[in-house]
């Protein structure tokens, strides 16, 4: 009789004791954060930028993973002065491509902070005769040209003791044996307050490094949960992002491609299930993130909005980064390009931003969509009759801006075929189809 009566109670703790977990995972994002989502899916576009003292030596952002006892490299902090800093200039020639953020390496991998950090004088005014606030004056400076700011913040540390070393960053001046994960932690989580609470709105913070400790290496609980929490806590519209290569985890809200777009994997980096979260592909001008010197093979600008298009028509954002000089101008191949695309967008961004993808893969291109209309985009075809697949109602089609200029077609049961005069040559041919 007894033991009946505790039956009930029994099955109620064993079921929460199976909930409590899942509870503790379960993120509903709030108003605000839907709004940033929707926002950054619309913006299509912004601009990665990879700067800190590693862009002196001129070889990447990676350079003390390759050797390099970590207290020389700092001292080149001392001879850091870029000159050229103008966080205007960089913003204005942003804004100028079309890019509607900027995303920046607050800190890197290398650990130095580009920013007036109270947690550590590694950074960028107390350990540099510069001595300015580079957050400060880019969070300034996108406010006053009306750009998002993101910021990259990186959870591996090749500098600090505390760090617990992962699969990189091996300096042989530390002793990794030595590390303090708590204190660690919680250096993080004051930095983070410090971003989150002394520079303005930041729409996002895109977190890296989560690789260092994957799974296979050596399984490390990042305890992201309460950090997620943090962010959310100081700014409820602020966007989580992880590179972490995997599908979202909670408290995330978007989704990160590196070097791929989504559902491609040649980079070996995003073979990752595809999420409905807002997605971002992230990817160079040239090879690498961070300047480097003998990295001057720049993808050409057809070659660049080419592949802003074929994001939009994934549904995804482009990331495109920059890695500008030591004496901090953005390079002169960054700028032509920027402009290029920014010409591009002017005219055609229209077919760009705040649109949803495809929705199908073909040979040609891609298209995008806005209610009632479909931009055919023409990057590559190689005939003058091209497949639409899709149940179609198309009850026009035109070149993209110019009604006055009808195309042929021919419904088919499974799609249309636009019959053009010749295989178009542009960087993009945008036919535009209304339906019924
Ligand atoms: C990688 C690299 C890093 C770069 C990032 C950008 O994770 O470690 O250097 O910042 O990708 O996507």
């Amino acid at each position: 009789m007894k033991n009946n009566h505790f039956r009930p109670l029994l099955l109620l703790l064993t079921l929460l004791s199976l909930i409590t977990p899942l509870m503790a995972h379960a993120y509903t994002p709030s108003p605000e954060i839907l709004e940033s989502r929707r926002e950054f899916a619309n913006d299509r576009f912004g601009i990665f930028i990879h700067w800190g003292i590693y862009s002196m030596f001129g070889q990447g952002e990676w350079y003390l993973n390759y050797g390099p006892r970590a207290d020389e490299y700092a001292k080149a902090a001392a001879g850091f002065y870029p000159i050229g800093f103008d966080a205007d200039q960089w913003a204005k020639a942003i804004r100028g491509s079309g890019a509607k953020y900027v995303c920046f390496t607050s800190r890197h991998h290398d650990g130095f902070s580009m920013w007036n950090t109270e947690q550590s004088d590694y950074n960028i005014v107390k350990a540099s005769p510069f001595g300015r606030d580079v957050i400060k004056e880019l969070s300034d400076a996108c406010a006053d040209n009306d750009l998002k700011l993101h910021l990259y913040y990186s959870h591996i540390d090749w500098t600090r003791p505390d760090y617990p070393r992962g699969r990189t960053g091996h300096t042989p001046d530390l002793d990794s044996t030595r590390y303090d994960w708590p204190a660690y932690r919680a250096f993080m989580d004051r930095q983070l307050t410090e971003l989150l609470t002394n520079y303005g709105p930041i729409r996002a913070i895109w977190f890296d490094g989560w690789w260092d400790h994957d799974e296979d290496a050596s399984p490390f609980d990042w305890q992201l949960d309460s950090q997620y929490e943090l962010v959310h806590s100081l700014q409820p519209a602020c966007l989580i992002g992880n590179n972490h290569h995997q599908s979202p985890f909670p408290g995330e809200d978007i989704q990160i491609f590196e070097r791929d777009l989504p559902g491609e994997n040649s980079a070996g980096l995003s073979g990752q299930d595809i999420s409905p979260l807002p997605l971002e592909t992230c990817n160079t001008m040239n090879g690498m993130w961070g300047y480097k010197l003998v990295d001057t093979n720049y993808k050409d600008s057809r070659t660049l909005i080419h592949y802003l298009v074929r994001t939009a028509g994934l549904g995804a954002n482009l990331l495109l980064n920059i890695g500008p000089r030591p004496d901090g101008r953005l390079p002169e191949q960054a700028l032509d390009r920027l402009r290029d695309i920014g010409q591009w967008m002017e005219k055609y961004g229209e077919t760009i931003y705040s649109t949803d993808g495809a929705g199908f893969k073909a040979d040609w291109g891609t298209a995008t969509r806005l209610p009632g209309r479909t931009f055919i985009h023409l990057l590559t075809p190689e005939s003058s009759d091209i497949f639409v697949p899709g149940e179609l109602n198309v009850k026009r089609a035109f070149r993209y801006g110019d009604p006055t200029r009808p195309v042929n077609f021919s419904q088919k049961e499974d799609g249309i075929i636009i019959h053009l005069d010749s295989i178009p040559d542009e960087i993009d041919s945008i036919i535009e189809l209304n339906y019924l």
